[in-house]
């Protein structure tokens, strides 16, 4: 049972051990990634059980596009497949739905599947969940750094301004803009790395490592990582 006294605003798990969990029963990896799907529907249940606001999920990182072609391929068939039938029951529960990530890279029907879902879960507002996909942390700040040297140039009438921004006017820049920094990341199958995921926005996160694959990783796991942030104690580098 968590600690109702310190619920995280926002969630973030780096989903790992699909490809090891499917080996593990002589199947082929993208069997993984279906049952991981299922853990994706138990933890958000469990975010909207727990009073959780913001879930957001490591999906796929700019470097996952160098695995095997067929892989990529099932994998994206199966993002489109997921979204498609998990809509009505984000509806149902109060979901709003966001992906980020460099989506220039996203297949038509997957781009559309994801607009669709986004439009139709907007007005949500008990949880938001972030699927991150083509995502990474460097791409992130590179994008926004890009997007900032523009402005400049555009505009050299604002330089001053914009020369003494600070890290919180430069967080706009991030394609996080709207969501709160992640106050819990876990991540599943025993890896203890960030892999290029929030490198900005972990800042000052606390970290829950679990040996459990994600295709096991379900409610309970899920509050126990919340009973062990409630025991937490954050002091931002400040001393208490
Ligand atoms: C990591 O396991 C998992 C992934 C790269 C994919 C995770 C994606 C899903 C579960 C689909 C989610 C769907 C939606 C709609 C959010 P791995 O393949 O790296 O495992 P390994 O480390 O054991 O090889």
């Amino acid at each position: 049972m968590e600690d109702n006294r310190r619920i995280p605003v926002h969630v973030s798990i780096i989903m790992d051990g699909n490809g090891r969990w499917a080996e593990e029963r002589g199947k082929e990896r993208v069997y993984g990634h279906a049952a991981g799907v299922e853990s994706v529907r138990a933890c958000t249940e469990a975010a909207v059980e727990t009073g959780v606001k913001y879930l957001s999920l490591f999906a796929f990182s700019e470097e996952n596009w160098s695995r095997p072609e067929h892989e990529v391929h099932t994998l994206m068939e199966l993002m489109v497949k997921a979204m498609g039938d998990e809509l009505p029951t984000m509806m149902k529960n109060g979901v709003k739905f966001i992906v980020l990530g460099n989506r220039a890279r996203l297949s038509a029907s997957l781009n559309g599947m994801i607009d669709d879902c986004m439009s139709a879960t907007a007005a949500n507002d008990r949880l938001t969940l972030i699927v991150f996909l083509s995502y990474s942390g460097k791409w992130d700040m590179l994008q926004a750094a890009k997007r900032l040297a523009e402005e400049c140039a555009d505009h050299p009438e604002r330089r001053e301004e914009l020369l003494s921004m600070d890290t919180v006017g430069f967080s706009r820049y991030l394609v996080t803009r709207d969501i709160p920094d992640p106050d819990l990341v876990i991540r599943t199958s025993g890896e203890c790395r960030l892999s290029n995921y929030l490198l900005w926005q972990a800042a000052y996160s606390e970290f829950y490592f679990t040996d459990v694959l994600w295709p096991d990783f379900r409610k309970d796991e899920f509050r126990s990582a919340l009973a062990e942030y409630a025991k937490r104690d954050r002091r931002y580098g400040k001393v208490k």
